[in-house]
């Protein structure tokens, strides 16, 4: 037996892999990604290493410009936010994991995956009905629902067992639990378990407080090419050198905090706190940009797709076939949303002040301006316009008048 675990090379997936070694006798192969946690890839290795997995059997991987230009970028181009306000940075992230435990798998022989999420949250969802989408056959070892090892204690207690080295901040309990990539940091439980707190100051880790962001506001100008970012101030750059950037930019000026309770897929309410300053910078360049890019009727419709396709992606429906219906209505909205937008980064938002496009725009100053509009548009249209749709509410009126007196 062989499984592909998806391995950070912190304690708790260390356990992890021990427990599948000792328990089901299995042969590890771990798989660390780069996703823009911000962590250094090669302590995973020595850690894998030291707990006896064989070199041809750790796969270090740097997926950040995957994980942007095939994940986050489409999923923008959506303007997708899970009920109305989280920005998905958790969940668009689980997909590619899967895809690469089920790839390495097949490249390696083995027969299952297995991942560190509890049984409680959404990423085991997410995680496993990827893998099943991508490979029917693939056996799934999820250790937080099969183990006896549900305490501190005991979790301690079996690192010591096998000689796994703890760090002396991990021995006690973590205050709250974290998930990083290049899009968000979202932290939960613990300290942050009562929706009523407030979070503490120290829970933030990649913005400054809105209050203490600089006093000067900064201007920024980020392209768009057929929905996608392709620059910033004129510079063209990489998907992932993009989010990198906006990151910064967001970070420094308090920009992507977010403290939400949301509905679980598996049926439970929960509190977390979200840092997405890039991304939050992001969705408002991508909104000016469609302002003058996108037709009324294509916007309108693309918009009451939203909260359906957030839902697919929070609920671990990434390869699904209603998500790839919906990904090709979007990406056919984006074809002509090109063009460049001015944002105003001061305390805490991001504002779009300024949008234009060379070739793309629908926006016409000529029929829209207050001044004499030398006939591009015929007043005299609007009351035949105004009439026939008055004429339905002039008749319920009339009967109002008669039936209420
Ligand atoms: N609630 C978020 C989601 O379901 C984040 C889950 C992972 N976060 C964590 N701190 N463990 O997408
Ligand atoms: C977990 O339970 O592993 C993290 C939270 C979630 O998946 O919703």
């Amino acid at each position: 037996k062989k499984v592909v675990l998806a391995y950070s090379g912190g304690l708790d997936t260390s356990i992890i892999l021990k427990w599948l070694q000792t328990e089901y006798g299995c042969e590890v192969v771990t798989f660390t990604a780069d996703l823009g946690q911000g962590e250094e890839l090669e302590p995973a290795r020595k850690k894998a290493e030291i707990l006896g997995i064989k070199p041809e059997n750790i796969f270090i991987e740097d997926l950040r410009e995957e994980f942007v230009r095939d994940f986050v970028f489409p999923m923008f181009r959506a303007n997708a936010e899970y009920e109305g306000l989280y920005l998905l940075g958790t969940s668009i992230a689980r997909p590619l994991i899967s895809k690469r435990l089920v790839e390495i798998a097949a490249q390696t022989g083995a027969d299952a995956v297995s991942h560190g999420a509890t049984g409680k949250g959404n990423d085991q969802v997410r995680f496993e009905l990827a893998a099943y989408a991508l490979n029917p056959e693939i056996a799934v070892i999820a250790p937080w629902r099969e183990w006896d090892l549900g305490s501190r204690t005991k979790l301690i207690e079996f690192a010591e067992k096998h000689q796994i080295p703890i760090a002396k901040d991990k021995r006690g309990e973590a205050p709250f639990s974290v998930d990083a990539n290049l899009l968000h940091t979202s932290s939960e439980g613990k300290v942050l378990e009562d929706p009523a707190e407030m979070a503490p100051d120290y829970v933030f880790q990649r913005t400054v407080a809105p209050e203490d962001a600089p006093n000067e506001p900064e201007f920024i100008e980020v392209g768009f090419e057929r929905g996608d970012a392709v620059s910033i101030n004129g510079e063209a750059m990489s998907p992932a050198t993009i989010l990198t950037k906006l990151n910064e930019l967001g970070g420094k000026h308090g920009i992507g905090r977010l403290d939400f309770v949301e509905n679980r897929f598996v049926g439970m309410k929960s509190r977390g706190i979200y840092e997405t300053p890039g991304g939050t910078v992001l969705l408002e360049a991508h909104r000016g940009i469609e302002q003058i890019t996108l037709d009324a009727g294509a916007g309108h419709l693309k918009d009451s797709l939203m909260p359906r396709y957030a839902e697919l992606i929070y609920n671990g429906f990434w390869f699904s076939p209603e998500r790839e219906m919906l990904q090709a209505a979007i990406d056919k909205s984006q074809e002509n949303v090109t063009g460049t937008v001015r944002l105003k980064l001061y305390k805490g938002s991001a504002t779009c002040v300024g949008r234009w496009s060379e070739n793309h725009s629908l926006y016409s100053e000529a029929h829209v301006t207050f001044e004499e509009d030398m006939g591009a548009y015929d007043q005299t249209d609007a009351q035949g316009f105004i009439q026939l749709n008055a004429l339905r509410l002039k008749l319920l009126a009339a009967r109002d008048r008669r039936t209420k007196g």
